[in-house]
């Protein structure tokens, strides 16, 4: 039987596999490491950094849906001196790409984050403005193709490794800030970050979270994400980390069809901490089948009516 080749290159990080974990869903490993070998991967993006330490929101902030569930996390971490010094280290004796995501409130904290991290000799770095759950920067970078752009310049000028720009799905037109982003320098895209929500108890009339709304993210979110990708692939000429929803090995290749290089596994690891390990096989089994000798074949291969 031959074998498929499942490496693929996002923008210039070569990944032995195209499935990594998606921020926020996997800390910096740590825990997940204690259930497989973290090589497995083809790499990780690091739960969203700010350059001071956060809290993140009061609970509750994880509330279920029928297929996925609704955070307000709110970007709680240590910190980006922090990463470096405990974080980063451990990370670094595995075999994956490491790709820090970041959070700023100023353009000029995004730079001084880049400039931090590219130093310390991460992969990649995931360049947040598409938080739904904080008051200041997240979301209102994402979704003005202005501001995302002022954004992607500072962050560019001040990394000396590739950064990928992750887009909010919580805009009319995807396409609009994806091409900002694109003429801003950019060198990858990652999409699509959760798309606002509420639930509410019908007893005590409040919302089930602490913040009344949250981010949705699993199952629910896949025909989405896989729309946006495709839209996007269609619109610049930038590799694509595709996520939303992704729990099987026909998922991520839906994405890939759409346009993605490589896929992230996010909401499917509290349900399966092996996800991303089946997905990988799947995606295998599923380039085999149709008779692809690499993975990365599927990339843009949607036939559109
Ligand atoms: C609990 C939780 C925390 C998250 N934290 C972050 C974060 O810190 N930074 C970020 O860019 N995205 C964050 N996300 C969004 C995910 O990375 C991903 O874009 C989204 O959940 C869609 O993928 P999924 O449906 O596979 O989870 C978070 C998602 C969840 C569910």
């Amino acid at each position: 039987m031959s074998k498929v080749d499942l490496s693929v290159n996002l923008a210039g990080v070569k990944m032995k596999n195209p499935v990594v974990v998606a921020s926020g869903t996997f800390g910096f490993g740590r825990e997940y490491g204690q259930f497989y070998n973290l090589n497995e991967l083809g790499g990780i993006c690091c739960k969203g950094l700010t350059l001071h330490r956060r809290e993140g929101n009061p609970p509750p902030r994880i509330a279920e849906t029928p297929m996925g569930i609704l955070n307000s996390v709110g970007l709680q971490n240590p910190g980006v001196d922090a990463f470096i010094e405990h974080e980063l280290p451990e990370l670094k004796q595995h075999d994956l790409a490491i790709i820090a995501n970041i959070s700023g409130n100023t353009p000029e904290e995004y730079g001084i984050m880049c400039e931090k991290l590219s130093e310390a000799g991460v992969d990649m770095i995931e360049v947040n403005i598409s938080c739904p759950n904080v008051k200041a920067g997240g979301l209102a970078y994402g979704t003005k193709p202005e501001l995302a752009a002022e954004v992607t310049r500072m962050a560019k000028s001040h990394s000396t490794v590739p950064v990928m720009v992750k887009l909010s799905p919580n805009v009319t037109d995807i396409t609009e800030i994806a091409r900002a982003v694109a003429d801003a320098g950019a060198d990858a895209l990652s999409l699509i970050n959760t798309l606002r929500g509420m639930r509410i108890d019908l007893n005590t009339r409040r919302p089930i979270l602490k913040m009344n709304t949250g981010g949705l993210s699993g199952p629910a979110v896949l025909p989405v994400a896989v729309r946006m990708v495709w839209e996007v692939a269609c619109a610049v000429d930038l590799p694509i980390l595709g996520m939303g929803g992704v729990a099987k090995g026909g998922d991520a290749a839906q994405l890939m069809l759409a346009g993605a290089s490589a896929v992230a596994v996010g909401t499917a690891l509290f349900a399966d901490p092996l996800a991303p390990i089946r997905v990988r096989e799947g995606l295998c089994e599923i380039a085999r089948k149709r008779g692809l000798s690499a993975v990365r074949e599927l990339t843009g291969g949607v036939k559109p009516w």
